[in-house]
């Protein structure tokens, strides 16, 4: 596939924003020779209560000449919630719909204006000033994906409170840490939520993160709880038609069952604080370079970075990347399957479509729920133009082959997009021809949460170079580190509370460019292909988890002596985990054993890490300096004899006995 190449269809309409490949280099040429104006004239589109004081970017990117520091618009004070919401509605768009609301249950599904959305954040803003949040204060959110979300993150930013959204598919510990981290102040939940057939308690986890975090040295002080569940046990529509629900599967048992844990001095009902909350909030003027959220994200270390993006760069750089790389049109629906708790949820959910006031589909449930077609429906639904998802969402729907598709009519998609892990030519094929009709465009969106927003093509201001290890840049065609030579206005600024891991994480190894951590390759006609991780990460179905966090909480328990974590590759999920177990004396692996491992890391860091092979291994392929070569692990999970140099192992004999012991893998 990599020599074919597939152009847009002519008959698409309307027009494209960038209408030839020409008007494409036209625009980058000017984007790298004056980033300055470029994005000046970008900021023009938006509202700022005091003008830029400094140069309109200033940075240093090369760790030998002094702290990393980047800067953007430097002494310009706005509002982000001003300028996706007041200023929309201003503008004659108070009745558009913002959002389109679709349950994981079809017939539980809303819709939301921009004028009630403004009216819903200036409410839940007041709600948060009232339990004490002031500019600067960290609110941690863990939600499914439904309105009050949305809602959430854009009270914060109405009073210059800090977000910090952790993926309501994290599990209590991983809360806990990510709670305490980030000091946050507020917590807000769900009672829980259904996820296709299974319900999550959410209030439950939060408690026990709660309790954990205070054990450690940090206490919530509030947590404010929606009301999510009722409506779903009565398997109700909005509207108040539905049949009652009197199966009773053990989950639906469970919801039943639920009591929500409750703490009367620091929980709250949503409604409750809604009621007679104000609904006029005016909006908290901050600085171009003031915090706007955290995102966590996995470290190599084990311990997560808390990612730290700021106002005026961030909006100017999701408003850009939204509008020209989806080529979204006013009158368009679009929609991300991205869940708000990653980065693609915070941009290409939340700010890029609301700075381009545009409508979206915010999408609660999962994507075989209550069949395999149901994205395909959700888009027939909505007539969706533009629809984002993920390589390993494409290669699971894929599996049920063409049948579900056709059910429905998907002549209104435009184009598609594709992000979080590479997508192979099969997937792609099949997402062009049979999603698209081999009429939509494709876009592959490489990026990070590091980066803010997409920075492949490279996207205007992006400069990306490829290095081999020595440093030295690779010109032309070949293979190497893909690092960027200076910042765009999306980039990260720090990590939070520790901006030396943010200087040696991302530039260290090659002063002067931020490092990505990616490799990547460059064909004989200048496109970039990004080949993976070259790092201790692994990514696992677009989730990016590093080797040393899953070894962290395979080693904790009492029966291991020492684990290694590689990632091989998975037909569905891109990578899986492959972890090797070498056991304390005496103790037996047994498959109950293996079962408690899986469960271990399920626990301690959420489900979607759970390993997908643990292998026994009497020990494990070492140096003489005893260092673990994974190199050669990875080749045995992969069942790869090609494996290399052998010869600085402490003892070669152990590689058969790990290749004998292989488990059979699909
Ligand atoms: O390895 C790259 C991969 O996902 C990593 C970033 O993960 P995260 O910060 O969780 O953000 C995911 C969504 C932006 C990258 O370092 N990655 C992301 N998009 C692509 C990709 N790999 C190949 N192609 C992509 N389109």
């Amino acid at each position: 596939m990599a020599n074919e190449v597939y152009h847009p269809d002519p008959s698409m309409k309307p027009t494209p924003y960038i209408k030839s490949m020409k008007e494409y280099e036209k625009m980058y040429k000017r984007s790298i020779e004056s980033p300055e104006e470029f994005w000046e004239d970008i900021a023009k589109q938006f509202y700022w209560e005091t003008p830029f004081t400094n140069k309109f970017c200033s940075y240093n990117f090369d760790v030998t000449k002094g702290p990393i520091s980047i800067k953007w618009m430097e002494g310009a004070t706005t509002n982000i919630c001003y300028n996706l919401l007041d200023k929309n509605v201003r503008n004659g768009m108070g009745e558009k719909i913002a959002f389109y609301w679709e349950g994981n249950d079809p017939e539980d599904y809303s819709r939301l204006t921009y004028k009630k959305l403004l009216i819903q954040v200036c409410k839940f803003a007041n709600v948060l000033k009232s339990k004490g949040v002031n500019k600067g204060d960290r609110v941690a959110i863990y939600m499914p994906m439904i309105l009050e979300t949305v809602i959430v993150m854009l009270a914060c930013t109405r009073i210059g409170a800090v977000h910090s959204v952790v993926f309501a598919g994290f599990s209590s510990d991983s809360l806990a840490e990510r709670l305490l981290d980030a000091k946050s102040k507020v917590l807000v939940t769900s009672d829980g939520v259904w996820r296709g057939e299974k319900l999550l308690c959410l209030k439950e986890i939060c408690d026990a993160a709660m309790e954990r975090s205070k054990k450690f040295g940090h206490e919530v002080e509030s947590c404010i709880v929606v009301k999510h569940l009722p409506r779903l046990n009565a398997s109700q529509s909005r509207d108040g038609e539905g049949k009652e629900n009197d199966e009773k599967s053990p989950e639906k048992r469970k919801a039943f069952d639920y009591q929500v844990p409750w703490d009367e001095d620091r929980d709250a009902w949503w409604d409750d604080e809604m009621e007679d909350a104000s609904s006029s909030c005016y909006p908290v003027w901050v600085g171009a370079e003031d915090p706007l959220f955290l995102l966590y994200t996995s470290g190599s270390t084990g311990k997560p970075k808390g990612v730290l993006h700021t106002t005026a760069g961030y909006l100017l750089y999701a408003a850009t990347t939204f509008k020209y790389v989806f080529d979204y049109h006013p009158g368009d629906v679009y929609w991300c399957t991205a869940d708000v708790g990653w980065i693609t949820g915070h941009t290409y959910v939340v700010y890029g479509p609301l700075a381009n006031g545009a409508t979206s589909v915010l999408f609660e449930g999962v994507p075989f729920h209550p069949h395999n077609g149901r994205y395909w429906e959700v888009i027939q639904k909505f007539k969706v133009n533009q629809f984002y998802t993920a390589p390993t969402a494409i290669r699971s729907l894929m599996k049920f082959g063409d049948v579900p598709v056709k059910k429905f009519d998907l002549s209104s998609l435009k184009v598609l997009g594709s992000v979080g892990e590479p997508i192979n030519s099969e997937a792609w094929l099949w997402y062009y021809n049979v999603i698209g009709s081999g009429k939509c465009s494709i876009v592959d969106t490489f990026w990070q949460t590091e980066t803010g927003g997409h920075v492949t093509f490279p996207f205007f201001g992006v400069l990306p170079v490829l290095l081999d290890e020595n440093g030295k840049e690779i010109q032309g065609p070949g293979e190497g580190y893909l690092v960027f030579r200076r910042p765009w206005p999306g980039i990260m600024r720090t990590i939070f509370g520790n901006h030396e891991r943010f200087e040696t994480t991302y530039f260290k190894k090659f002063p002067g460019f931020y490092t990505s951590g990616d490799g990547a390759r460059r064909d004989e006609e200048g496109y970039l292909w990004i080949t993976g991780r070259m790092d201790d990460m692994l990514n696992v179905s677009g989730h990016l988890l590093s080797t040393a966090e899953v070894e962290g909480a395979l080693a904790e328990h009492g029966a291991v002596v020492e684990v290694a974590v590689v990632a091989r590759p998975h037909p569905v999920k891109g990578e899986c985990l492959h972890c090797f177990i070498t056991t304390k004396d005496g103790v037996k692996f047994t498959p109950k054993l293996s079962d408690e491992l899986r469960r271990r890391v399920r626990e301690k860091i959420g489900p979607f890490a759970a390993p997908e092979c643990i292998q026994y291994a009497p020990s494990l392929p070492k140096t003489r300096s005893g260092k673990i070569v994974r190199r050669v692990l990875k080749k045995i999970a992969q069942n790869d004899r090609n494996l290399g140099d052998i010869s600085t192992l402490a003892d070669e004999s152990i590689i058969e006995i790990l290749f004998a012991n292989l488990p059979v893998q699909d």
